[in-house]
């Protein structure tokens, strides 16, 4: 089992298998894309498998596959269909911008893949093309919609996101008020390339529940599990739920259970701090099991407490990654 240095257990691995993206959301990178990494410096479907594994060996048993946004990546199967086989992995979820997932849905669902989170920042034709920069609005309405009436568990996360699409809270309630979905609402966070930066925001958690509170007044608070990054909730007549994550706020960080590992093998203990080792020159080499289980335990053995001790690692409070080579 890992536990932390403040004997937090760890058991959930966010697993990023790529750094590239077919959108370009404007909180997230400029129009003209981020310096990506080149093929070389990604791990392998192989060496992300072994890393799953010894990971799994020491206590893992969560894997969220995230990215950039994982189905670019042409293997994406390949690798998921191996970790199904995994004894002790319990949980395979897998969070995407929803655009390319349509031609693996069938799969997924043998696989008993179930957890989908699906990023949506709009339900607006409009807002949708505005934020991303794209035209794939339609696409991924019929995935998400698809998704959900084949029976997967998924999560809608919407990034607040101020001048942009707060007029979109309440319709993509009201619109998936008959699904079983949950609708998180996400605060912004500043990892946007290092163009962006912001110490306070207008939507935090408050701001976008007083805002969802004057169209639906009658809401019930949910218990969650203490792991949760959402607040959840239930409207009376709504067959879903709504959720939200104070990303910004990091009220969350006490139960934190999460370490993250990005498509280049950066090992990142806390979403706002800096990389803490680097495993991809290690399972390239010798002694690949020894090395990476020395690796994560010093790095699980020195996490700061929260996001906000996490943060001062950064000199300035300017972030210079962003959110796609993170793995969010
Ligand atoms: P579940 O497995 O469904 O609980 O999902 P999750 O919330 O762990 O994962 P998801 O990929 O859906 O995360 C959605 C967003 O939540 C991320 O993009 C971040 O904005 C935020 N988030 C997730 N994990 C963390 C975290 O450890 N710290 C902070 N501050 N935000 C997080
Ligand atoms: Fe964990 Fe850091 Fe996120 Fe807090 S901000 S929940 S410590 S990853």
């Amino acid at each position: 089992m890992l536990v932390d240095n403040h004997n937090r257990k760890i058991n959930y691995l966010r697993l990023a298998v790529t750094d590239r993206c077919n959108l370009r959301c404007n909180y997230c990178m400029p129009s003209e894309g981020i310096d990506f990494v080149k093929k070389d410096k990604l791990l392998t479907i192989d060496e992300l498998l072994l890393l799953s594994e010894i990971l799994v060996k020491q206590g893992i048993d969560k894997i969220r596959i995230t990215g950039g946004e994982p189905f670019v990546r042409k293997d994406l199967m390949v690798l998921l269909r191996k970790l199904r086989l995994m004894k002790n992995l319990n949980d395979i979820s897998v969070t995407t911008n929803a655009t390319l997932i349509g031609p693996y849905i069938d799969e997924l669902k043998t696989l008993g893949i179930k957890n989908i989170n699906v990023s949506l920042d709009a339900i607006n034709r409009k807002t949708f093309e505005r934020i991303t920069r794209r035209d794939q609005f339609d696409t991924v309405h019929n995935n998400l919609i698809r998704l959900i009436t084949e029976g997967f568990n998924v999560r809608i996360n919407f990034i607040v996101l101020e001048g942009q699409n707060q007029q979109d809270i309440v319709p993509i309630l009201e619109l998936m008020k008959h699904y079983n979905v949950s609708v998180r609402f996400l605060e912004e966070m500043p990892f946007n390339g290092g163009g962006k930066n912001f110490a306070t925001i207008k939507w935090n958690y408050k701001e976008i529940l007083e805002h969802i509170s004057m169209a639906y007044p009658n809401f019930q608070k949910l218990e969650s599990p203490s792991t949760s990054t959402s607040i959840n909730y239930k409207i009376e007549g709504h067959k879903g739920t709504f959720g939200i994550i104070p990303s910004f706020s990091r009220t969350f960080c006490g139960s934190c259970n999460r370490l993250r590992i990005t498509a280049t093998g950066d090992v990142i203990t806390c979403l706002y701090g800096k990389p803490k080792a680097n495993l991809r020159d290690i399972v390239r080499g010798k002694n690949i099991t020894e090395e990476v289980q020395s690796a994560i335990l010093k790095a699980v053995g020195n996490r700061a407490k929260t996001g906000f001790e996490a943060q001062e690692e950064h000199a300035q409070t300017i972030f210079e990654n962003s959110m796609t080579s993170i793995g969010g």
